[in-house]
């Protein structure tokens, strides 16, 4: 029997999809991937829900015509606003990053009143909310558009970023929410500011990285991809192959990149797709 390793692929506006990559070649290193960053049109925060749609779509379906058989849509913005658009359009299955957090922040808390930062976009479409919602949890959702810029900035552990994570999560566990017990991380930046949002969190917040969960979503459908034939220890022992598309400079991809995936990115192919 022929042993196929399943192709993988990941959609994101741009780096901050790396983050989910990360904890997927951790936890399922016995697939191949293709990611694929829309560097030149992000950020897709600030977008219109069909703007975003348009976008998530010409990219999965530019994963699907490079071999992915399944599609993870990474960015926190394109699940909330688009996961509908883009699973319909996609011959391949959806796996979208707002129900796997969901799904977490109902299994980890105890008095199911959750908070969940994200960009505009996600927090003005009111997908966590609804989510969780249906698993019988109350949210309050908050908008921390300073925080990508600063993590693009490299201002990770800074006095700035701080001040700026306290004035957020001040607000958003003010008003009746101070006792919510889970703060979920509804946007691709938010997993490498972890050590500052612990830091300032109230103590007895559970913190719900989006990326990880996704990951571990990723892992029991790909389940069901991955051949059983007579090679699959060998195949299965090699290195996951990794494949980088980007609408912008590579160069920039492979800088910025390294930080969010944690170790260094050879080779990106430049990407032009057309209006
Ligand atoms: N990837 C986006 C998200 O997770 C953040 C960056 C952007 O706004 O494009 O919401």
């Amino acid at each position: 029997m022929t042993l196929r390793r399943p192709t993988i692929g990941v959609f994101d506006s741009g780096f901050g999809g790396l983050t989910v990559l990360k904890v997927l070649l951790e936890i399922i290193p016995d697939a191949d991937y293709i990611y694929f960053g829309d560097t030149a049109r992000l950020p897709y925060g600030s977008k219109s829900v069909d703007t975003v749609a348009r976008y998530a779509v010409e990219a999965a379906h530019y994963l699907e015509s490079h071999g992915a058989e399944l599609l993870v849509i990474a960015c926190n913005t394109a699940t909330a606003l688009a996961f509908d658009q883009i699973t319909a359009a996609a011959r391949v299955p959806v796996i979208g990053v707002v129900d796997p957090g969901a799904e977490a922040a109902a299994s980890v808390s105890k008095n199911k009143r959750i908070v969940v930062v994200g960009t505009e976009a996600t927090v003005a479409s009111h997908a966590y909310r609804k989510a969780l919602e249906s698993r019988g949890l109350a949210a309050r959702e908050k908008a921390c558009p300073l925080l990508v810029p600063l993590v693009e900035e490299g201002w990770i552990e800074h006095a700035v970023t701080e001040e700026i994570v306290r004035i957020y999560l001040c607000e958003a566990f003010a008003d009746g929410f101070h006792d919510a017990d889970v703060l979920v991380l509804g946007c691709t930046h938010y997993p490498l500011l972890k050590p500052v949002l612990r830091r300032v969190a109230p103590a007895h917040v559970t913190i719900v990285d989006s990326a990880e969960s996704t990951a571990r979503a990723v892992a029991g459908r790909i389940g069901k991809l991955l051949n059983r034939g007579e090679n699959a220890q060998e195949e299965r022992r090699s290195l996951p192959r990794l494949k980088f598309f980007a609408t912008d400079s590579v160069d920039k991809f492979r800088r910025l990149g390294e930080r969010f995936l944690g170790h260094p990115i050879e080779k990106v192919q430049h990407v032009d797709l057309k209006e």
